[in-house]
């Protein structure tokens, strides 16, 4: 029988993210018959302890989602048990090795990434790194290429490749895996994804919590390496990748690693042109005031809560398209979209002026707050004015009402199909170790061009869209963001 380990077991992600996820799925029927779930941590407690604070953490959750059962959480209770271990000490985890028994395991170490070099050699010499065992690694691995290199040697001396699961938890929302079924599922968009129809691309991940009392994490890490070097660059690569010959992990991600290595390096000298660096001040979001970055951290600090970028794909596909980024705490709006924005036509037969009253076509792949993907096309007003008149309108192309009794499905949590294919050994949704790299190779250099400068970060108010200096990255090349 199998079994899921979970390090970090009474951790904020378990509680937050992967028990939730767990009971959802087993709610579904989709966890694989007989797996067992044990949550491993430092601190001594019972099983019935610990299932009163996961009970805490899942009920009001899948209550919300009007998807809470006592029959299901029985059952997920029945399969579950928590055992205090130190995780680093290969002794201590004799006994969970022995609890898990003879199947595959598959552990998920939610647990500070500085642990995870002690962790698997740990693992290793109990025997809990078979060569049907997996490895789950949530981010970040490393601040750096080097740091990441370092604690990854350490995690391919115990497991294979194919037997490491790195989570970027973006690749596990659905609205990103149909920005691969709307690529390569339909004929019409392919032809025209390419520089001779789009103009640019816009990937906006907007934020309006603070970093609050996560900036012992945060202060060292900053918005470049907390979210542009996995879940930015992730979106970019799905967007830009050539199209894979299957679905096969291999196929995709070797064609995301292209599309890295293809990322234009940012230098020093370009820094101050092509990306924008900012840090809130205080300010208010929705109705309510708030404190700065500096205020919530105690003191003085150059880290960045927002970037803004221009990325460039140096391949044929790409030439001369710009790839636009921006990412930031305290903004206006939680909104994460991907615009592809399409060339004018070539001229305007409605109307005076050079373009009448034509706007380009905008595909909008909304990932949150809404799951939607929806085109702006041109269409004729009604009416019978002598002149024709246009207006833009937007066509949804989502999935719309296909769950139970006509409602909208679930929004699943992003941690659900990612658990499932970890569980099933499918890792086309995970990151290569070469994909990784070269993500940390280009923000590398994006950091070190930061440095060279010495720069301080500009200062935006909480609840704006960030710095003017984001606005000017745009419109200094005539173009403007889809939402400021
Ligand atoms: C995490 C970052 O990876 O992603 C956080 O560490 C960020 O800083 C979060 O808030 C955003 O995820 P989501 O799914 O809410 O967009």
């Amino acid at each position: 029988m199998a079994a899921l380990i979970l390090f970090g077991g009474g951790g904020d992600l378990a509680l937050r993210m992967l028990l939730p996820s767990l009971y959802f799925l087993d709610h579904d029927g989709l966890l694989p018959d007989g797996l067992k779930i044990i949550a491993a941590a430092r601190t001594e407690e019972t099983t019935e302890a610990y299932l009163k604070k996961v009970r805490e953490a899942v009920q009001p959750r899948a209550e919300a989602d009007n998807a809470w059962r006592e029959d299901s959480w029985r059952r997920l209770t029945e399969r579950l048990e928590y055992m205090a271990v130190d995780a680093t000490d290969a002794d201590s985890l004799k006994p969970l090795k022995a609890r898990a028994g003879e199947g595959a395991i598959t552990a998920f170490l939610a647990v500070s990434p500085s642990l995870y070099g002690r962790i698997v050699t740990a693992m290793k010499t109990a025997g809990l790194a078979g060569p049907d065992d997996r490895i789950v690694l949530e981010k970040p691995v490393g601040r750096d290429l080097e740091s990441f290199r370092e604690i990854d040697d350490a995690v391919a001396d115990a497991f294979d490749e194919r037997q490491v699961f790195r989570i970027d938890h973006y690749l596990g929302k659905e609205t990103v895996q149909n920005l691969i079924a709307l690529r390569f599922g339909n004929a019409i968009f392919e032809p025209l994804w390419n520089n001779l129809t789009i103009d640019h691309v816009q990937i906006t991940v907007g934020e309006t919590v603070g970093v609050g009392d996560r900036w012992p994490y945060y202060d060292e890490y900053g918005a470049l390496r907390d979210m542009v070097q996995n879940h930015m660059l992730q979106l970019l690569c799905l967007v830009a990748m050539e199209p894979p010959s299957d679905l096969d992990p291999d196929s995709v991600r070797n064609e995301k690693v292209k599309v890295l290595r293809s990322l234009r390096p940012i230098m020093a000298e370009d820094a101050e042109r092509v990306t924008v660096r900012g840090q809130y001040r205080a300010g208010d979001i929705e109705g309510r005031s708030v404190e700065s970055y500096e205020a919530e951290r105690g003191q003085p600090s150059d880290t960045e809560t927002f970037v803004a970028l221009r990325a460039d794909i140096d391949n044929w596909r790409w030439a001369g398209v710009p790839f636009f980024m921006r990412t930031g705490k305290r903004l206006a709006e939680k909104r994460t979209e991907i615009v592809i924005q399409f060339k004018p036509v070539p001229h305007s037969i409605f109307g005076h002026g050079e373009r009448g009253d034509i706007y380009d076509n905008r595909l909008v792949i909304e990932l949150q707050p809404d799951e939607d993907i929806s085109l702006s096309v041109m269409n004729k007003k009604p009416g019978l004015e002598q002149r024709m008149q246009l207006q833009p309108i937007q066509m949804s192309l989502s999935w719309g009402q296909d769950g139970k009794d006509g409602a909208a499905p679930r929004r699943r949590i992003a941690y659900e199909r990612l658990l499932l294919d970890a569980l099933h050994g499918d890792s086309t949704l995970f990151v290569r170790r070469d994909e990784a790299e070269q993500a940390w190779k280009w923000v590398d250099e994006v950091a070190d061009a930061w440095s060279c400068r010495e720069c301080r970060p500009l200062d935006y108010d909480a609840g704006s869209w960030g710095p003017e200096a984001a606005d000017l990255l745009l419109s200094r090349t005539g173009r403007k963001w889809n939402v400021r």
